[in-house]
């Protein structure tokens, strides 16, 4: 069943006198339970896509100058803000990269899960279902570490809060924007074991954001691959980061480390990715592209079924035959 559709989203950001464009054009779904994998270098819309699916960046300076979210049966885009609310945490809940941002510093944390039961679920806001949410995050003796305040809590328990903050609202999708980038390596792998048993046991759908590839592999259904704005490959997640077809895939999976994988044999994605309103024309990856061709410098290319694999797979560059 699908849970989310987004259709062609576009979205701007005020600078200067005008507008620039910083997601170009997004089309994906999300089916409940399923966990999507979102990729890309930094500054290539990821947060923007995902922050835009309960309407969530502040505009002006941002406007969403395109394209449809269907989230839950619900036009995000056309909701009016009182109609809102109710998506922000009941039908989406994030996850971001500084838990401690995420937390409000002058009150317990078992206060903060009892405040969104009280929002979201009336009839759950007491303190057994605050204990029982720190319990299902991991956190042992719970009932005490509801009266502690977040700065008395470690990063990597920080991250369990949120994560139980996100759940105490039961959403039918959870955004987790690389929520494990500012934690220590074995944290890292605690808090992704706990979203694989949160998507497993609740059949949470995830929209996962990381530069961790192998962590896709392990956890995303399908993954989507984006890059100045666009998504330029998707498909099953094993299946694309193991034969990529596009030559921004294939160089991403080269530039970033993963297991089992000699870090000594990393290499680097020549240049910059370019920033909204300095994309090139014709395939704005070419500057860049080890693969370009004449033609890449001028024809814009599209998102086209590659028709010679089995599973449904688009690539964004019409010479990639893989
Ligand atoms: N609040 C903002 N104001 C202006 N521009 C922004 C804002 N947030 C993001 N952008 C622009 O959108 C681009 C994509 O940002 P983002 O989605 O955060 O990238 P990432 O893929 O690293 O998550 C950024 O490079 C930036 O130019
Ligand atoms: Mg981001």
């Amino acid at each position: 069943m699908t849970l989310l559709e987004v259709e062609n989203l576009e979205v701007e950001f005020r600078s200067g006198g005008g507008w620039v464009r910083a997601v170009d054009g997004v089309s994906f779904g999300i089916s409940a339970g399923e966990v999507v994998g979102l990729v890309g270098e930094s500054g290539s819309g990821k947060s923007v896509t995902a922050l835009s699916l309960a309407r969530l960046l502040p505009s002006p300076p941002a406007r969403y100058a395109g394209g449809k979210i269907i989230l839950g049966g619900q036009d995000v885009l056309e909701l009016p803000e009182s109609r809102l609310r109710s998506i922000r945490g009941g039908v989406v809940g994030y996850v971001f990269q500084d838990p401690g941002a995420s937390l409000n510093p002058v009150s317990s944390v078992g206060a903060q899960i009892l405040e969104v039961l009280r929002v979201h679920r009336r009839d759950k806001a007491n303190a057994a279902e605050v204990v029982r949410l720190l319990q299902q995050v991991g956190i042992s003796a719970p009932e005490t570490r509801a009266r502690d305040f977040p700065h008395q809590l470690s990063g990597g328990m920080q991250q369990r809060v949120t994560i139980a903050l996100a759940l105490a609202a039961r959403p039918r999708l959870l955004v987790a924007d690389e929520p494990t980038t500012a934690l220590d390596v074995t944290i890292q792998a605690q808090i992704l074991s706990l979203l694989r048993d949160i998507n497993r046991d609740l059949g949470m759908a995830i929209l996962l954001i990381t530069h961790n590839l192998g962590l896709i592999t392990d956890m995303a259904d399908r993954v989507l691959v984006m890059y100045a704005g666009q998504i330029v490959e998707s498909g099953p997640a094993k299946e694309v980061l193991q034969h990529p077809r596009h030559p921004y895939t294939r160089a991403l999976i080269r530039s970033v480390p993963q297991l089992g994988l000699d870090v000594a044999r990393l290499t680097a994605i020549p240049g910059a990715p370019p920033s909204p309103g300095a994309w090139p024309g014709g395939c704005r990856f070419h500057p860049r592209c080890p693969e370009v061709r004449e033609d890449c410098r001028v024809e814009v290319p599209a998102l086209a079924r590659v028709t010679n694999d089995p599973a449904s797979r688009f690539s964004r560059c019409p010479y990639s035959s893989g």
